[in-house]
């Protein structure tokens, strides 16, 4: 079994965990990305906004609701009323306790111990929040090339250059939603512009895809990934990275 896995995933395809390992442990806690860790992922995604106060904070939905025992909205909570918010519970009781951890924990504790890929959710609601990513970043050394990849990445690309032309040197990539044209040439050239890596909707990708991308001389990492059998379509197609709710499924 272990050479057939082992052929499978022969071109070392990194394995990101979304979210954390999300399959396992409540999306977007510390539990998720020791998670992450244990099960050796090479990434591990995180989204992240803004406390009303200005902290960077690590959580997907706009408001806390879905994902904690509070309500409201990120933005109008201030971070000590965020860190009071239990973060586990909802997804099963052994959880209970789990914070919404804050970008400068999670740097803190994984620099060095996993790559960690920033995506910048509704950055539109957070003016200003690419520059303290990029602080962020500085303050912990980690936008000097290190050996745990570091790349930031966005739905919204005007954010993606913003960010790229704050901090260069830490990689960005471009995150594509599903739609049915594809990306066009014109698209390619200028994601090529400033990005290393394009990462669209699992549904997009097929080998045509992924060769323009490298003819390019990006990457790409497409998501969200949650069974086997289109992790294996994927690593056929020969991307270079996915992105999935269960780090063990890229085998
Ligand atoms: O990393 C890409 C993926 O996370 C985008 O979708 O909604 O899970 O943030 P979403
Ligand atoms: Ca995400």
């Amino acid at each position: 079994v272990e050479t057939v896995q082992a052929e499978k995933n022969e071109n070392k395809v990194l394995t990101i965990a979304h979210r954390g390992a999300s399959g396992y442990a409540p999306e977007n806690t510390m539990a998720a990305f020791e998670k992450s860790v244990d099960m050796k992922a090479d990434l591990f995604e995180i989204d992240v906004q803004m406390s009303k106060d200005g902290e960077i904070v690590v959580i997907h939905d706009t408001t806390v609701d879905r994902t904690t025992n509070g309500s409201g909205k990120v933005k109008k909570l201030t971070l000590e009323e965020l860190r009071s918010l239990d973060a586990g519970s909802w997804f099963r009781e052994e959880f209970a306790g789990e914070k919404i951890p804050t970008l400068s924990e999670v740097l803190d504790k994984y620099r060095g111990k996993s790559g960690i890929l920033i995506e910048i959710k509704s950055p539109s609601l957070y003016p200003g929040i690419e520059k303290k990513i990029a602080e962020e970043l500085k303050e912990h050394n980690l936008h000097k090339p290190h050996n745990e990849k570091i790349i930031v990445q966005s739905f919204n690309h005007d954010s993606v250059q913003t960010f790229h032309s704050i901090l260069p040197s830490v990689p960005v990539g471009v995150l594509i939603g599903y739609n049915e044209a594809g990306i066009s040439s014109e698209e390619m050239n200028e994601f090529s512009s400033y990005a290393e890596y394009v990462n669209p909707s699992k549904k997009m990708v097929d080998e045509d895809l992924v060769d323009r991308i490298h003819d390019h001389d990006m990457e790409i990492h497409p998501w969200t990934v949650r069974d086997r059998k289109s992790a294996d379509a994927l690593l056929d197609a020969g991307v270079d990275g996915i992105i999935t709710d269960y780090p063990d499924y890229i085998e």
